[in-house]
């Protein structure tokens, strides 16, 4: 017999999503489906899945256990949202403004806005302000169903605020149940202050940035912005080489609006995942194909920014590369911490069936921040990260437009939302 202390009985569906991982072509459109599941854990961990005559014959249940009715409910594993950029300060709600009247995110960033903005109120920002920002947006996300998500600087651009971003990466991570995986992006831009000699700045990262990210163990992921006008490929080359280096995983941000090859170096180069894709190209597609770097694809970014061009999703999926969808939070191009609106745009945006999308959100974005053994679906030995969403079958999930179908969220097999409330403590999970 199983030993659990904690189940969700009897829910009118439990989706597990992902057998094996990570899921290309024909397997990322297969859902495995329970009716009337139960789903059992025994300290944070799945023990077993499947029906009440099965429960009853290959479980024993602590008399002290949680025992949670599922009747009526959709149970999920919780969504790994493998792209945000958290810890920021500040909004851009007049900028999104001047992009209504016709203004493009580059004719922004030309004039000194865009991420700049965002850098000046995030240098400006405490870290405390900083710490209690990514609590309220780590709510918003655990309320839309993300039980883990990676989380980016990149808007400090020098050691100390850098720092600052990544300190309130961990301080929140430690006390919400949210799992964060952080990722160091200290090239995300060129700090003004280094316009005129970004050589020297990337010189810094380097040699004193890098090496005191990792030295604080801040961070598990490197990610840099490939693209024209921030930095080169034969740049990006130059920091991925150093930070493989020092030992960190690889992603980048690449074929956003310019092709400049980044995909191609990100497969390359082994990285874990690249990002947004809008305009990558065939060969893009090709070097993707069959290789272990994830593809993760942010819908939200060609809608915020009312972009006509989208990631090539059924092309990439088709040519058997590794696609993930994930939010990209941040104040400039995807204001949205839910991965839940994620996942519809997948579906209307991309092409995506709905299987395909809760797939690519949960198990393929679980591979993108190279977690895929502990988290993104529901399987024996995996975190007890579940979603419960009142709703009559999956299909809802894209079906029905501009309502939260997430009512109940566990994370590590504790309840910490309840009838559509955070019920946590601030307690570390
Ligand atoms: O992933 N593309 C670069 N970085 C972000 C945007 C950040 C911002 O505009 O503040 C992105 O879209
Ligand atoms: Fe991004």
């Amino acid at each position: 017999m199983k030993k659990a202390d904690f189940v969700v009985a009897g829910c009118r569906q439990v989706v597990t999503c992902g057998r094996r991982a990570p899921l290309r072509q024909e397997d990322l459109g297969q859902v495995e489906v329970f009716e009337n599941g139960w789903v059992a854990a025994h300290g944070g961990r799945i023990v077993f899945i499947g029906n009440e005559a099965a429960f009853k014959a290959e479980v024993e249940f602590a008399e002290d256990g949680t025992r949670f009715d599922g009747a009526g409910l959709i149970a999920l594993p919780g969504f790994v949202d493998a792209h945000t950029h958290l810890p920021f300060a500040g909004d851009r709600a007049e900028e999104f403004s001047l992009r209504l009247k016709g203004w493009t995110y580059q004719q922004l960033a030309e004039k000194g806005l865009g991420i700049k903005t965002t850098v000046r109120a995030t240098r400006r920002a405490t870290l405390e302000e900083l710490t209690t920002a990514c609590l309220e947006r780590l709510d918003r996300m655990l309320l839309h169903g993300t039980t883990t998500a990676e989380a980016k600087s990149g808007y400090g651009l020098n050691l100390a605020d850098e720092l600052k971003q990544l300190e309130a990466v961990r301080g929140a991570g430690r006390s919400h149940p949210v799992e964060l995986v952080p990722t160091f992006m200290g090239a995300h831009d060129v700090p003004p202050e280094y316009l005129s000699k970004k050589e020297d700045y990337i010189d810094l990262l380097v040699h004193e940035i890098m090496p005191e990210v990792r030295r604080r163990k801040l961070a598990r992921f490197f990610d840099i912005f490939c693209e024209k006008g921030v930095y080169t490929l034969a740049e990006t080359e130059r920091l991925v080489q150093a930070a493989k280096a020092a030992g960190f995983g690889i992603k980048i941000h690449a074929d956003e609006f310019v092709p400049l090859g980044g995909t191609e170096l990100a497969v390359e180069v082994g990285a874990a995942s690249v990002e947004h894709l809008i305009a990558v190209t065939e060969a893009g597609i090709l070097a993707l194909a069959g290789s272990a770097t994830v593809a993760v694809l942010l819908p939200g970014v060609s809608f915020f920014l009312r972009l006509a061009a989208k990631a090539p999703a059924r092309r990439l999926v088709d040519a058997g590369a590794i696609v993930a969808l994930a939010s990209d939070f941040n104040p400039g191009t995807s204001m949205t911490e839910s991965m839940v609106f994620v996942l519809q745009l997948g579906v209307y945006t991309l092409g995506l069936s709905i299987e395909e999308a809760l797939n690519a959100a949960t198990i393929n974005g679980a591979c993108a921040i190279r977690m895929q053994d502990e988290v993104g679906s529901l399987a024996a030995g995996k975190k007890m990260d579940l979603v419960l969403c009142d709703m009559p079958n999956y299909e809802y999930l894209a079906y029905h437009l501009g309502v939260n179908p997430v009512t109940h969220v566990v994370k590590n097999g504790r309840i910490v939302v309840k009838d559509g409330r955070p019920v946590y403590s601030s307690i570390a999970p």
